[in-house]
């Protein structure tokens, strides 16, 4: 039997690192915790409460959404930027208000006026589906995208791109490198996500805790 099947469990997806910690801080509010996941030097990735019947893996934000789709996790929590970029078929049901950032169009100041004019232009991001909803449906523009895996700002100050779409959170890495906020796409924050069939299944499970995940926040 595949132990991650075992629906006896209520199992979780996190995102690795600052998102996992403040979501594990939030389900301690709900009375879910687990000790051993807070350890710093574990490389462990699948986190067990038998008591409360619980289950936790640590996977990388483009996965949870994966997970949740297909059934091995329950519950994803990740950020609405991953959500929109991997268009998996799953509930998004809360907004946790955390991990509040912006995704952008960013570039130097003088692709200002390319952008208004609708000219074509290159766009270098790391979210490629997002870019591309965004200028063709949104903007009716036609534009080329380029995918890039990170360091993104790299695009127009190397010349890759006249743009990018990236995510902005404080500001630095663009004042740091020369360039500005040319247009806002939507706003980002952490979201939880369930998996369709999880939700009729473990309804009264799920919703109790969504309640009180609500409730805590
Ligand atoms: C993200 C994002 C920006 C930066 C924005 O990158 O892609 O580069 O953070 O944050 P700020 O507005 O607070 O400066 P991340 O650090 O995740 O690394 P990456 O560039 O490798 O994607």
């Amino acid at each position: 039997m595949n132990m991650l099947n075992d629906d006896r469990y209520l199992t979780f997806a996190l995102t690795k690192g600052r998102l996992a910690e403040k979501t594990l801080d939030l389900l301690e509010k709900v009375g879910i915790s687990c000790d051993e996941m807070r350890d710093k030097n574990t490389r462990k990735l699948i986190f067990t409460n038998e008591e409360l019947k619980v289950r936790f893996f640590l996977s990388k934000g483009p996965d949870v959404p994966t997970y949740v789709e297909y059934g091995t996790a329950d519950i994803g929590v990740v950020g609405r930027d991953t959500i929109m970029e991997e268009g998996r078929r799953c509930f998004e049901v809360l907004d946790l208000g955390f991990g509040k950032c912006r995704m952008c169009v960013c570039g130097p100041e003088s692709a200002r006026e390319k952008l208004a004019h609708h000219e074509m232009i290159k766009v270098a991001s790391k979210y490629p589906n997002i870019a591309r909803d965004y200028f063709y449906n949104r903007k009716g523009q036609t534009v080329d995208i380029i995918k890039l895996n990170g360091s993104v700002e790299l695009g127009p100050i190397v010349g890759l791109s006249d743009v990018i779409v990236d995510i902005v959170e404080t500001g630095s890495t663009l004042k740091e490198n020369g360039l500005v906020v040319l247009e806002e796409v939507c706003p980002l924050s952490a979201r939880v996500i369930v998996n369709q069939v999880s939700m009729r299944m473990e309804n009264e499970r799920i919703r109790k805790l969504i309640t009180g995940l609500r409730e805590a926040l």
